[in-house]
């Protein structure tokens, strides 16, 4: 395995470019390949065996093109799949969990929120994270339909911040004071959730924990992509790359490839 090799990145669609954001301003050097398997989004409404075998897809696809590490850049991918993924393939997997440490240790209010997927909050790997935060209140919600009107392209709509207010609404009167975002897409909703929830409700996402995650493993190692040359990036969507387009705001290396 060769460190210019790509890190390959996937998520049930084009949530997880928050993810690969983050990870390449923190890793300018690496070549990075994503996969949006738009296609079957939304992975939350999945069963979880329908999940595994999804990821079995996306990970032989990456590892068709030489990738050295797999990002899972889906919450509901990672909790109903990480451990199989690491039992078939012999390669690292960094996956991304809630930050419900980070929100639980620092809350005041003894109260925190969290927004995912209906395949994330009934994983078995979630009920046992929060397991070991019975002192705080989690409240939790399902985002039901955000997922797919993001990959439509309809963040900004009415639609939207309907459905935002019903969930949100109630947490805030519930005297949240950390909102803690569960799903890779979600983090692109955030100026939309700023002008539901008040100022002092802080907002937490995966990020940029899940890129200095991913910077540790390839260092343990050994495999941090050490050349000068300007990183290659390469996207691949198997519906309509449009959306996938205006999200990333530019249009190179971005191509439609039934998978
Ligand atoms: C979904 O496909 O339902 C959302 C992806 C995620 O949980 O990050």
């Amino acid at each position: 395995m060769s460190n210019n090799n790509p890190i390959g990145l996937f998520d049930s669609g084009i949530g997880g470019t928050s993810i690969w954001k983050e990870i390449h301003q923190l890793l300018p050097n690496e070549n990075t390949i994503y996969l949006a398997d738009s296609k079957n989004a939304p992975y939350g409404k999945k069963s979880k065996e329908e999940i595994i075998q999804l990821c079995f897809k996306n990970v032989d696809f990456l590892l068709a093109q030489n990738c050295k590490m797999i990002v899972v850049a889906c919450n509901t991918a990672t909790t109903n799949a990480i451990k199989e993924m690491r039992a078939k393939y012999d390669i690292p997997f960094i996956g991304i969990e809630p930050a419900i440490k980070p929100a639980a240790n620092q809350s005041e209010t003894q109260t925190i929120g969290i927004l995912a997927t209906k395949g994330t909050l009934n994983s078995e790997l979630f009920n046992k994270q929060v397991e070991n935060y019975s002192n705080v209140k989690i409240l939790e919600q399902v985002g039901y339909g955000l997922v797919e009107l993001i990959e439509d392209g309809k963040i900004d709509s009415e639609d939207m911040r309907n459905l935002l207010k019903l969930y949100l609404r109630p947490m805030v009167a519930a005297n949240m004071d950390y909102l803690v975002l569960g799903c890779s897409h979600y983090p692109y909703l955030i100026p939309e959730i700023k002008k539901i929830i008040p100022a002092h409700v802080k907002i937490i996402d995966s990020g940029e924990a899940v890129a200095k995650q991913t910077k540790a493993v390839l260092e343990h190692f050994n495999l941090l992509n050490t050349s000068k040359k300007k990183a290659e990036t390469v996207f691949f969507c198997n519906s309509d790359d449009e959306v996938l387009k205006n999200i990333l705001g530019f249009s190179e290396n971005v191509f439609e490839k039934d998978f």
